[in-house]
């Protein structure tokens, strides 16, 4: 094979040149067909064998460094990984990543840090932005598409991360996840197990966050005995960014590549503690200047100069560090990466602006409807468009995924990273004048709602208000509440006292209560809508073309009814201080939707949940055995009088089968439908969902018994039941 005779030609110092990551904040990284000003990371290649540098860029919403600050650094922003997920649609996910693996490859990466896999167990991590959503079925499916998009490309490798169980942003370097393994495998772990199997990218990101009592830079069990054993992981497992602790212990334990190192780290994350306020930012700066004055900067590479020593020393045999630099050439040679033609730097943007159009119009999801406030008519005379930079763009999520998109950052932030940070990305698509454009005779008006009074005068006077409220989000800090910031409750419930009708339109990182809920019209959940938002929005606003987004993660009522309802840790009590913390996961495997059906919780809104213009019959449930696996077929007509796309979702209920009570997806199916058509939705369920995972036997373990299968428009409105009985039987991890 062309990597193992790669390897054979190379020296001990050229293995570990692949070992090692920079960041280039701080090193410069090499010359090449590339654009350092949108760099990341890179790691060295071995020019003398033709093994390229590795160039790195994160990616979960377009390639990007917003604070690049020029025409070049500017990519398609695509809608957040969440709102890819609300789509419930794995082709539109291949597709986005085919877009984020193009624009990567023709600015000169190799290397994409996406997709984002974690499940959101807490809707305060303040990463929700980012991630698939609840489910694992529904975030390994998404996800992996995303995945097999992106490397559809050639010379481009993904990389699937946080590796594992990283749901929390607050303290995360020093959170030490307490969970049962078996509860593990049937939740986070399933759904990098899919996202695998079906992206199967060429690197897998080990997290910050520590498991059982081992950070994942160095769990044997999640590096070698399930990643790579169990699984037959064929790529390389990479660290996050400073994430590795040990040399000798980490390369033991299945870690083959450690990203730029925790001093490159400490700095980047300075400006972020910044934000977060002096006391954390001045004890980075402080352990910054200590390891700078003991020489501890280098050391901590630790798989540079000390994994060189560890090999001498034997306490990692040659065949580990063969092994490791193995795994990494042969995934360059898969992914075309060592016979890369010359870069073409063109970029079709239309074309990948329709991408992020179409996935943001199919991302949105219509929370609430009361009678027919939406669609608009195009007809009205009068419409008030109030909210924050709503006459020029749309919020994004912050942190290491944000992209500086195309036609740059939509309002004006001051100079440097740090005022990037603060003031955020706001991506330049107006939702004022896609609404304007849409209410050709109406009186248009604007109010950004910091002036309440303002807001209220232009509402009174308007046949409609819409009122655009947002959420900051971004990586590092968790949201302390699901509340929105800058009092934009009280605007909402100001507006709504006055306007005749007024409709909500959320731009949100994950979750939000909605307190004025009862008193709005209509409540659109947008995410972060990316390239085309504010123009699917309104799109979806006037009825030219239909709602069909549904919730990937639910909307809880309380905090008061998470599994935990005390945040683990604060951003300031926790980030840039060393002591670790547990936090235990006794929720276990009952993440979201599951964790409040088992103890009966209201919800605001339900995980599956997203309103159409039309309404839709479900009847004729029947399930067929299709070897290991179910077929649920159900016809489902079209009864209102638009046309309308159905998500037809099928649960499965476990309890009685002598397990404790698991609601679970097992499947789901789109439909688009004219009005008085029917159609047949016909979805596999898996075998796994039928039963638990059997860590001592290493396969899942299907007992006997009747099941509960439950179909209908999300996970609180079901519409058809039957019972089917299952055998016993194993499944295949
Ligand atoms: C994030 C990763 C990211 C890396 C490089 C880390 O802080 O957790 O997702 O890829 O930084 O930006």
């Amino acid at each position: 094979m062309r990597s193992a005779a790669l390897i054979a030609q190379m020296s001990r110092s050229e293995l570990l040149t692949l070992l090692r990551g920079y960041t280039s904040i701080l090193t410069k990284p090499p010359p090449g067909d590339y654009e350092p000003a949108n760099g990341l990371g890179f790691v060295r290649g071995v020019e003398r064998l033709g093994v390229p540098v590795l160039r790195q860029t994160d990616g979960q919403m377009g390639v990007g460094d917003p604070a690049g600050n020029t025409p070049s650094a500017e990519a398609t922003q695509l809608p957040s990984g969440l709102a890819i997920a609300a789509t419930w649609n794995p082709d539109l996910a291949e597709e986005a990543g085919a877009v984020l693996g193009r624009e990567a490859y023709a600015k000169g990466f190799n290397v994409v840090l996406a997709g984002s896999v974690n499940l959101i167990r807490d809707p305060r991590c303040g990463r929700c932005f980012e991630y698939p959503g609840e489910d694992p079925l529904l975030a390994g499916v998404v996800v992996g598409r995303f995945v097999r998009g992106v490397q559809s490309v050639g010379g481009i490798v993904a990389t699937v991360k946080h590796f594992a169980l990283n749901a929390y942003e607050n303290g995360r370097m020093q959170q030490n996840v307490v969970i049962d393994r078996a509860s593990a495998m049937e939740s986070d772990l399933l759904a990098f197990r899919l996202a695998l199997a079906i992206g199967d990218p060429g690197a897998a990101m080990a997290s910050y966050n520590a498991i059982n009592g081992d950070y994942a830079t160095e769990n044997h069990w999640l590096l070698t005995e399930v990643l790579r054993d169990r699984w037959q992981f064929q790529g390389w497992a990479m660290s996050d960014f400073g994430a590795v602790h040990s040399t000798a212990r980490a390369a033991l334990a299945g870690l083959d590549q450690e990203s730029a190192c925790e001093a490159d780290r400490i700095i980047a994350l300075g400006g972020m503690a910044l934000l977060n306020g002096a006391l954390p930012a001045l004890r980075i700066v402080a352990r910054v200047a200590l390891s700078w004055m003991t020489g501890d900067i280098r050391r901590h590479a630790w798989f540079g100069e000390a994994l060189a020593r560890a090999v001498e020393a034997g306490e990692v045999p040659e065949a580990r560090l063969r092994e490791m630099a193995r795994r990494i050439v042969r995934v360059m040679a898969k992914h075309g990466l060592l016979d890369a033609p010359k870069r073409n730097k063109t970029v079709d943007v239309d074309r990948h602006a329709e991408v992020a159009h179409r996935a943001a119009r199919e991302a949105v999801v219509l929370l609430k409807n009361d009678g027919s406030t939406l669609p608009l008519r195009r007809n009205l005379n009068s419409v008030a468009v109030i909210g924050k930079h709503a006459d020029v763009g749309l919020p994004s999520g912050m942190g290491s995924p944000a992209v500086l998109p195309i036609g740059g950052n939509a309002i004006r932030t001051g100079r440097g990273r740090l005022a990037l940070l603060r003031a955020g990305v706001w991506v330049p698509c107006s939702p004022f004048r896609n609404i304007a454009s849409r209410a050709p005779q109406a009186t248009v008006t604007f109010a950004d709602g910091t002036d309440i009074r303002e807001a209220e005068r232009l509402a009174t006077r308007s046949e409609v208000a819409i009122v655009f409220v947002h959420q900051p989000a971004r990586e590092g800090q968790d949201q302390s509440d699901l509340s929105l910031p800058l009092n934009q409750d009280a605007l909402v419930r100001r507006v709504a006292a006055v306007a005749p009708c007024t409709i909500v339109v959320i731009s949100c990182g994950g979750p939000v209560a909605t307190p004025w809920a009862d008193a709005v019209g209509a409540i659109l959940c947008g995410w972060y809508s990316g390239q085309r938002g504010a123009e699917a929005i309104a799109e979806i606003l006037f009825g030219e073309c239909e709602p069909s987004g549904r919730l990937p993660v639910t909307f809880p009522k309380s905090l008061a009814d998470l599994p935990r309802p005390q945040a683990p840790a604060t951003s300031r009590g926790r980030e840039g201080s060393s002591s670790p913390f547990d936090i235990r996961f006794d929720e276990g495997a009952e993440v979201g939707y599951r964790w409040f059906a088992s103890r009966g919780l209201p919800v605001l809104f339900p995980f599956g949940h997203g309103l159409t213009y039309t309404r839709f019959h479900y009847d004729s449930l029947a399930v067929s055995c299709e070897g290991d696996k179910r077929l649920a077929r159900i016809t489902i007509t079209n009864v209102g009088d638009r046309q309308g796309l159905e998500t037809v979702q099928v649960y499965v209920e476990n309890s009685g089968a002598g397990l404790a009570s698991s609601l679970r997806l097992g499947g789901w199916a789109r439909i688009g439908l004219k009005p008085g058509e029917a159609g047949e939705a016909a979805i596999e369920i898996p075998a796994f969902v039928f039963g638990r995972w059997n860590e001592y036997a290493g396969c899942w373990t299907i007992k006997a018994g009747p099941r509960r299968i439950l179909v209908g428009a999300s996970s609180r409105d079901i519409r058809l039941e039957c019972v089917c009985d299952v055998e016993d039987a194993t499944a295949p991890p």
